[in-house]
């Protein structure tokens, strides 16, 4: 458990460099999925602001013929580290058979959930799989996972925010991203 430990939080990424950051990604991925039809899978529970975010700006830049569906998976329970056992705790509405799936994740860490994602969304045969994460703390990874987009590379520290949260419970709602830093 983590929550009794005093802690203060530093911004490490505004409001205004998420904005931009997550319009830079609509932009490849309209430039690679234009005209088709494609499903966002938004890994919950960390990535549903993002998740938000890219489908607004996917929108505005015309993209039409989304379809949105979640997967829920629990990693890191009440702590700060990965378990590298995730649970899934929600399935996929959609068939997602011979369709384009784009995965939707905030930040990928030692890469373990991903990695399970990925296998068990490839088995269902989709036409094609790419993944976009906000986040990466390439430092950490554990198993090599591949990620078409990321939205930045951070350092490796624990991030808060934008649909990120500490402990399983506080912090989702910042608009920024920030970094938990211990009191002593
Ligand atoms: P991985 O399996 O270690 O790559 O963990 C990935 C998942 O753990 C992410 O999708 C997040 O939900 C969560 N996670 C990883 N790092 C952080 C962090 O710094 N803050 C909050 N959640 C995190
Ligand atoms: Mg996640």
């Amino acid at each position: 458990m983590v929550n009794s430990q005093k802690y203060s939080i530093d911004v490490l990424i505004s409001e205004e460099e998420i904005k931009q950051i997550v319009d830079d990604l609509a932009i490849q991925i309209k430039h690679d999925f234009d005209g088709e039809d494609i499903v966002l899978v938004g890994v919950l529970n960390g990535a549903f602001v993002f998740l938000h975010d890219l489908m607004r700006a996917l929108q505005k830049l015309g993209m039409k013929n989304m379809i949105i569906d979640f997967m829920g998976m629990d990693t890191y329970g009440e702590s700060t580290e990965s378990s590298g056992e995730p649970k899934i705790t929600k399935d996929l509405k959609q068939d997602i058979r011979d369709k384009n799936v784009i995965i939707v994740d905030d930040i990928v860490d030692t890469g373990f959930s991903l990695s399970i994602l990925q296998a068990m969304l490839n088995a269902r045969q989709p036409k094609k799989l790419v993944t976009v994460a906000m986040l990466s703390k390439d430092e950490r990874r554990e198993v090599e996972v591949k990620v078409e987009y990321i939205g930045k590379h951070i350092p490796n520290k624990f991030v808060i925010g934008y649909g990120l949260d500490y402990g399983g419970k506080y912090h989702r709602e910042l608009p920024y991203i920030g970094t938990v830093r211990f009191e002593q």
